[in-house]
């Protein structure tokens, strides 16, 4: 079952009810100011860090799910109702969201009065902007009480969440014309405030909740708009607010549009204040200047709609699986510049006060955004890569606005140093800039740390060297990509991290993926190296990848498939010696991504990943799951069996195995894969998937769960930039490279070819491939040997190629 439909001239997914399994929601804001979005309108704002500046207020565990966000009311009459309709709940006339490229849209109708909001960051401006257009349809005049309103979160969301002994003392407001301004804390220490506005004259407001709430009252039904009126509230402690009231008149097809500005503003020290106690609101005028009217709206969202079509203009193709070109041509790259933006921090499921950003999430999450904003692409890894420590192991997050590594985390998860090696020769691949191996980059932060990022590499590839455990495989540290494998921790203490604690200290325990990687990526760093003229290191890493592939193919071959791990006893982990977890699909991915053992065995151990692991949705982690918790497996079997590292379809590594498939030229095995969960193939099923039908998400419920075929965790997951990269890299088979573009495609036989649009260092590339017996690519009328377009500064290259 299906609650919308994708309108891709658009770009858009409209949902028809507000009733969806689970709140759909949408990201707003690409720089600064950011803001998710429900399709009921609920959400919350930030500025940069989800944690430090929240601006508005969310509970994540609330009952009713979502309240709050972005609060209207239209009082017509009688009636009660709210544009996207919470947090009114009366039923609408008509009802629809439309969730577009970093805008979205509500139409609502009820008794003859039409609404239309939308809401949208604009850009470089930080400041979340709403245009209500109201119009009645009816033939009589119509005498509407509209109120809007939001909740002030008291910036930091940790300390608002739980320091209530503080915080019922320290809320404070001014009112000023049609604004609340929020400076809770701004007399001490902070230098910023946010700002709450409406465009026309107001009839009336209130800044405290309670009283605009009235007691026994929640958003659903506030007391001042059941009376129709405002009590002029200035709160002073408590939770301070901001609601709007506006009287508004309406001849019969009559229009009126209304402007909102929820912004953000920081000023220096000296320029806090315009008078003692009161805050300078300069820059807040200027902005509200900047957008008092429909027409800078508009602006606007042309403005952000045209970033959005020359960001997406450098990848679109055209071939008979409209489901994948609409994923390809649109969400999947969205998702992409979402994960890029927020790591793993601020979702509906992630709260934002916990993770940061993470080191081997954000290497991973550049792989699918690189081609889009290089230059910002370029930023991100010198700030990871600073938080790298002098040995080459890292601190395993950061916080984004410090941009300092996070001590309570703390390292020693053993694959991230090798992902800085994935991205960067991603980045150099995509531009041809070499020079970014010579910035200068400190370990820890450090000032007078710096040496140049490529000695960061340098030490990240030699950290695996140094590194091994008993078979000559890599020890696994604290975890490797699945946080939840927690070998050395033994932790039988409720409550405990299974991520920090290390109560084992045996640093034997070993990891079969993470020397799949260092395989793969050894590789990469050795033809980097070879690029720039360091032939001796070259070989001398390329011995050290031949010296593991003999160790995996020794330690790691189970026979039929690749074993997952050594624990911290050298018995083997994912290996049929096992009565549970016999089987994984990480080392599946990497090893035969890296080529290890050759065609032959990659084929054998994607059928014994298929066969075991595999499910309609897609391939489980891991088979049989675990029944019972044990210590020396750590998180990973405290899980139910079927769900999240215990066995789910964890969506991220499935463009692994897709990828494996093109490895090892199975168009078919890859593409079908890619269908099992690929959101746009999977929207049918909305009912039983329950998140997004237009994001990935990043687990599905495995055959063992309860609820088998149930996603969780929309939105924030390696899943996008990997899925990115399978389809585009794998599937279609256009790959940057350092001499050109590499297009090697590996369709399924139900597809005859494609035509691609692809920009690439300047040039844009269209590229038609069909099948034929005259095999081999032509580039500008001209046959080229191999399956490289070669670089070209003409501006436009035009390639066929012949599979
Ligand atoms: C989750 C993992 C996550 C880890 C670190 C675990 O509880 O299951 O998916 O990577 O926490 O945050
Ligand atoms: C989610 C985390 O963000 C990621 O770092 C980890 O690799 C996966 N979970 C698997 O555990």
């Amino acid at each position: 079952m299906k609650y919308g439909f994708f309108d891709d001239s658009a770009k858009e997914y409209v949902i028809t009810r507000p009733d969806t399994p689970l709140p759909w929601i949408n990201y707003l804001g690409s720089d600064g100011f950011f803001s998710l979005i429900s399709n009921t309108c609920g959400g919350y704002s930030f500025y940069k860090d989800a944690k430090l500046r929240r601006i508005t207020r969310f509970r994540y565990n609330d009952v009713p799910v979502d309240n709050g966000g972005r609060c209207f009311y239209i009082c017509d009459g009688d009636t009660v109702w709210s544009p996207a309709f919470l947090p009114a709940k009366t039923p609408l006339d008509d009802y629809r969201c439309r969730h577009g490229l970093g805008y979205s849209v509500f139409e609502g109708k009820k008794d003859g009065l039409g609404s239309e909001l939308t809401v949208m960051v604009p850009q470089h401006t930080d400041m979340e902007l709403s245009k209500l257009v109201l119009k009645n349809e009816t033939g009589s005049e119509k005498k509407i009480t509209l109120y809007s309103a939001v909740e002030w979160c008291l910036w930091n969301a940790v300390d608002d969440s739980t320091n209530f002994q503080r915080n019922w003392n320290i809320g404070e407001v001014e009112v000023v014309d049609s604004t609340v301004y929020h400076k809770t804390e701004y007399r001490e220490r902070r230098d910023h405030y946010a700002f709450y506005y409406v465009n026309k004259p107001i009839a009336g407001f209130d800044t405290d909740r309670d009283t605009f709430l009235g007691k026994f009252h929640g958003w659903d039904d506030p007391q001042a708009v059941a009376a129709r009126t405002s009590y002029g509230s200035l709160a002073s402690g408590w939770a301070p607010i901001a609601a709007l009231r506006l009287e508004i008149t309406l001849a019969p097809g009559q229009e009126e549009t209304l402007l909102f500005g929820l912004g953000y503003v920081e000023n220096q020290q000296d320029k806090k204040f315009s008078a003692p106690g009161i805050i300078n609101k300069e820059k807040a005028l200027t902005m509200q200047q900047a957008f008092s009217g429909p027409d800078q709206f508009d602006a606007a969202l042309d403005e952000l709609k045209s970033y959005w079509e020359d960001l997406l203009s450098r990848f679109t193709v055209r071939s008979s699986e409209e489901k994948l070109d609409r994923m390809v041509n649109i969400w999947n790259q969205y998702q992409c510049m979402v994960t890029f933006n927020m790591s793993r921090s601020a979702s509906y499921y992630e709260s934002g006060t916990g993770r940061g950003m993470g080191f081997r999430d954000s290497c991973q999450d550049l792989l699918g955004f690189v081609h889009l904003i290089p230059e910002r692409a370029r930023e991100r890894i010198i700030d990871i890569a600073s938080i790298q420590f002098a040995d080459g192991s890292t601190y395993h997050q950061y916080q984004p606005l410090t941009k300092r590594g996070n001590a309570d985390v703390g390292s020693g998860f053993n694959d991230d140093p090798l992902w800085l090696i994935a991205c960067t020769c991603a980045y150099v691949r995509e531009t041809g800039d070499f020079s970014i191996l010579d910035e200068p980059t400190p370990f820890n932060n450090e000032a007078g740390t710096e040496v140049p990022l490529l000695e960061h590499l340098r030490r990240s590839i030699n950290y695996t060297i140094a590194n091994l455990g008993p078979h000559g495989l890599p020890l696994i540290g604290r975890a490797d990509w699945n946080d939840c494998l927690n070998l050395n921790c033994f932790s039988n203490t409720p409550g405990e991290s299974f991520q920090t604690c290390a109560n084992f200290e045996s640093g034997k325990a070993e990891s079969v993926f993470i020397a799949g990687m260092f395989v793969k990526y050894g590789k990469e760093y050795a033809q980097l190296c070879d690029r720039i003229d360091l032939k001796e290191e070259a070989e001398q890493i390329l011995e050290a990848v031949d010296t593991m592939e003999a160790s995996v193919m020794a330690h790691g071959w189970d026979g039929a498939w690749f074993k997952r791990a050594y624990d911290a006893f050298s018995r083997p982990i994912g290996s049929k010696e096992n009565k549970e977890g016999k089987i994984y699909v990480e080392p599946q991915g990497f090893c035969v991504m890296a080529g290890i053992g050759g065609d032959e065995i990659g084929k054998q151990a994607l059928r014994s990943t298929d066969d075991l692991l595999g499910n309609e949705y897609g391939i489980e982690v891991l088979y049989p799951c675990y029944s019972e918790y044990h210590d020396y497996l750590g998180e990973i079997s405290s899980y139910p069996p079927g769900y999240k590292e215990n066995g789910s379809v964890f969506c991220h590594n499935n463009p692994w195995i897709t990828l494996a498939y093109c490895t090892v030229r199975d168009g078919n095995g890859a593409f079908d894969l890619y269908t099992r969960h690929a959101p746009s193939y999977i929207e049918d099923k909305s009912e039983i998937h329950r998140t997004e039908p237009y994001c990935y998400s990043q687990t599905i419920a495995g055959r063992s769960a309860q609820n088998f075929g149930e996603a969780k965790n929309a939105w924030l997951t390696g899943t996008a930039a990997w899925s990115f990269v399978a389809a585009s890299q794998g599937i279609l088979g256009i790959s940057p490279d350092y001499d050109g573009l590499m297009i090697d495609p590996c369709l399924p036989d139900k597809m005859d070819g494609y035509q691609l649009s692809r920009l690439f260092r300047g040039t844009r590339y269209d590229i038609t491939v069909g099948r034929g017996d005259q095999k081999g690519m032509m580039v500008d009328g001209h046959p080229i040997a191999g399956k490289t377009a070669p670089l070209t500064e003409a501006g436009i290259c035009k390639v066929e190629v012949i599979i």
